[in-house]
């Protein structure tokens, strides 16, 4: 049977892959969950899903690119479940290319909605979501090993990532007096939609399948294989749960060992 004593958690992009994962899993722990994606529909069908599996939680549609939009998401989660104890910054986009042929649009909506949304939730969780007068505060960005080594093709990606561990890093030493801990989790390749659109662009872009393509990036992972969302979402939990309270500006790997770093 599921506690809801647990600190109350906003998760975006909370109605796919890794996000859906860390809803339910923070949900199971206990945890109240509040969740966004853009798509009004699928949050509300996510919210229902996850409310018939016992779990306590709610949503709204927000696009973490917005600051308006993110102001309204803080508030309607505090209204929803009180101060928020766990934050989880997840939302994000693919996209690349050859780097002198990508325009303007999608290399600043990658940097958009991979990074300065972290800067825009997270602030506004500290401002008026009560993380930092919380007692029990986590602060959980979704980065990337490509957060930590360059991609091919990926430049928007890549740059993206590294300024969220960036952030995380500075962010973990500037809170670290208060308890409140941030971390960034560094999934590397994890079977989601996201990976699915991932493998069409190369396979566009290499003029191959895209089985061709998973072949080629399954063999650089030590494992062998994807992770799964539920083992970046494990993490995520750990990472929110007490015991973890020793762990912060920390950018932490699951990867099956394509990072080694
Ligand atoms: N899958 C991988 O191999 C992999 C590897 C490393 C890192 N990551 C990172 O893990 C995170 C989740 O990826 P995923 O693979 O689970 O992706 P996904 O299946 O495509 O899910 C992305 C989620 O983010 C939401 N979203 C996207 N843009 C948004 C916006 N502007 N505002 C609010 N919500 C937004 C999407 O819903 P809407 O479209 O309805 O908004 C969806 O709920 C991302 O930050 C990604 O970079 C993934």
């Amino acid at each position: 049977m599921t506690t809801t004593t647990k600190p109350s958690a906003l998760i975006t992009g909370g109605t796919s892959g890794i996000g859906l994962a860390a809803a339910r899993e923070l949900g199971r722990l206990g945890h109240p969950v509040f969740l966004c994606a853009r798509d009004e529909q699928k949050v509300k069908q996510t919210v229902e899903d996850l409310r018939g599996e016992g779990l306590t939680v709610d949503g709204a549609a927000a696009d973490v690119r917005s600051r308006e939009s993110v102001t309204a998401l803080v508030a309607a989660a505090v209204e929803a479940f009180g101060p928020i104890g766990v934050l989880v910054n997840n939302a994000g986009r693919s996209g690349g290319g050859v780097t002198a042929d990508i325009a303007d649009d999608l290399w600043y909506d990658v940097i958009d909605t991979n990074l300065n949304s972290v800067f825009l939730v997270t602030r506004e969780v500290l401002k008026k979501g009560g993380l930092s007068d919380a007692a029990y505060g986590r602060i959980i960005n979704i980065a990337s090993t490509a957060g930590k080594q360059g991609v091919l093709l990926g430049a928007p990606y890549s740059a993206s990532k590294h300024g969220v561990v960036g952030f995380t890093k500075a962010l973990g030493r500037e809170l670290a007096p208060s308890g409140v801990t941030v971390n960034a989790v560094c999934p590397g390749y994890v079977e989601t939609p996201m990976a699915q659109r991932v493998r069409q662009g190369y396979a566009a872009a290499w003029d191959t399948t895209e089985d061709y393509v998973q072949e080629q990036f399954e063999a650089k992972i030590p494992l062998g294989r994807y992770s799964t969302p539920e083992e970046v979402a494990a993490l995520v939990g750990y990472l929110a749960s007490g015991p973890a309270a020793s762990i912060t500006a920390q950018a932490l790997n699951v990867c099956g060992g394509l990072g080694n770093f």
